[in-house]
């Protein structure tokens, strides 16, 4: 591969409250996939003068993209919490409480999977109409069969998805037709999956495996004290799991470990799960002492406001103008399977939804969130969850090009273009009314993925 040079409008976020419009930068990919050159204000007859100055040889001049009014780059989205086996199951059981749509509808669906026919069929699908989508990294829950999270690995690998990929942990709490055998068997198809994992791709140029309790409820003590042994001895790998979602759920896992008195914070944390690796998925119902147990330890929160509003229980909108005043890790989940989208641009409409109820429900302490910062969670801050963000999540120099090209003039329904529209409006109508249509091309370390 050699350079892909764009020029025309970059947008990408330094931070919540940063987000930048570039209107006619210069942004050089090098042959590696990584982002060589951003030259901000490059008018487009100064292109070739720059380029040489950059060493780039004048033979790359003719391949030199010029994006015109309406199209723009932006990062790839980050998708903090998705099960891959639920996209078989979208929009299914929607209203009902969780642990009742697990039994009857995610767990049957989930049982599936130990077709590796199956499995292969469904997942191709999935990591297609995720990359269509403009989802250049997901962290996947995958079922509890080893087979079958192997082959979503080499699928992610064989697309070009950036992908952390867990095989489910879940020994108890579960029809016997879809549970682990017990706490050693789940941990040994867990330690063959993070070896097929590390097999496959051993630099981790897009993959890694990540420890997956589903939750304490579905996992023994023992299950989760062996998980926590892992974690301590692989600590290149991410965690993550379903943390205080719902009343119901809540309530269960108190009657399972009383000894936490309600913490759930105290619970993972008593098994060595949390930590910076960690990946939270919901925090909807967080009490003072958890808030500040997550912050201190580092982990990152997985904002679903989707399902959080669909399946679960009611109506839940988690704190997440408070995670950023604590300088908590935020990122963006569809929940895929939970829910009725797996596009971010929903979550990320969502997610403004559940922002303005949370603000009337805390007597406006909780400010609602503005386009800017959904765009943050869509892209740096669900990198930064992941653990990513030194390598992707926005367009610094020396980070991988994970990026959108979107043209908001794509036959589609996104709200048409006024010619006095500033780029701002322009994004802010595609990031509120756009959609796969827009998204014309996608890049995962400057590789071209979407087909
Ligand atoms: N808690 C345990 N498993 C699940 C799941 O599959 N989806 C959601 N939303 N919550 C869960
Ligand atoms: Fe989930």
């Amino acid at each position: 591969m050699a350079y892909q040079i764009f020029h025309g409008t970059v947008i990408h976020s330094l931070g919540p409250s940063d987000l930048i419009i570039l209107e006619s930068a210069l942004l050089v990919v090098g042959a590696n996939g990584k982002i060589i050159n951003l030259v901000e204000d490059t008018p487009k007859d100064k292109v070739p003068s720059i380029l040489s100055s950059l060493d780039i040889p004048s033979s790359a001049l003719r391949d030199v993209r010029y994006l015109t009014r309406g199209q723009f780059l932006i990062p790839g989205f980050v998708d903090t919490h998705n099960h891959a086996p639920q996209w078989a199951q979208r929009g299914l059981g929607q209203s009902m409480h969780i642990l009742d749509w697990l039994e009857q509808v995610t767990f049957p669906n989930e049982a599936r999977f130990r077709d590796p026919a199956y499995a292969r069929r469904v997942y191709s699908s999935c990591v297609d109409g995720f990359l269509k989508q403009g989802i250049t990294t997901a962290s996947y829950y995958g079922s509890l069969h080893a087979e079958a999270t192997k082959i979503l690995a080499d699928i992610c690998l064989e697309k070009g998805q950036r992908a952390l990929i867990g095989k489910c942990n879940m020994d108890r709490n579960a029809p016997e037709y879809y549970r682990d055998a017990n706490a050693a068997a789940s941990l040994a198809d867990t330690e063959d999956c993070i070896a097929h994992v590390r097999r496959i791709d051993p630099e981790g140029v897009l993959l890694k495996h990540v420890l997956t309790p589903r939750f304490a409820i579905s996992c023994s003590p023992e299950l989760l004290g062996g998980l926590g042994v892992l974690a301590a001895a692989n600590t290149d790998l991410p965690i993550q799991t379903h943390f205080n979602e719902a009343e119901q759920e809540m309530k269960f896992t108190q009657e399972l470990f009383p000894q936490f008195k309600g913490s759930e914070a105290d619970l993972y944390a008593h098994y060595g799960l949390l930590g910076e690796r960690s990946i939270l998925a919901h925090c909807c119902h967080m009490s003072e002492h958890e808030m500040s147990r997550v912050a201190e330890l580092g982990c990152g929160v997985a904002h679903c406001p989707i399902s959080n509003m669909t399946v679960g229980g009611g109506f839940m909108a988690a704190p997440v103008r408070e995670f950023l005043r604590r300088g908590i890790k935020v990122g963006l989940g569809t929940d895929s399977g939970g829910g009725f989208s797996s596009s971010i641009l929903d979550a990320m409409r969502q997610a403004l939804v559940a922002s303005n109820a949370r603000e009337v429900m805390s007597g406006g302490e909780h400010k609602g969130l503005n386009i800017g910062e959904l765009f943050y969670l869509a892209t740096l801050g669900g990198a930064k969850v992941c653990s990513l963000d030194s390598r992707i999540g926005n367009f610094e120099v020396g980070k991988e090009f994970d990026a959108l090209f979107i043209d908001a003039n794509a036959l589609g329904v996104m709200t048409i273009l006024d010619d006095e529209d500033s780029i701002r409006t322009i994004f802010d109508k595609f990031v509120m009314t756009g959609d796969d249509r827009n998204i014309k091309e996608v890049y995962i370390r400057g590789r071209s993925v979407k087909s």
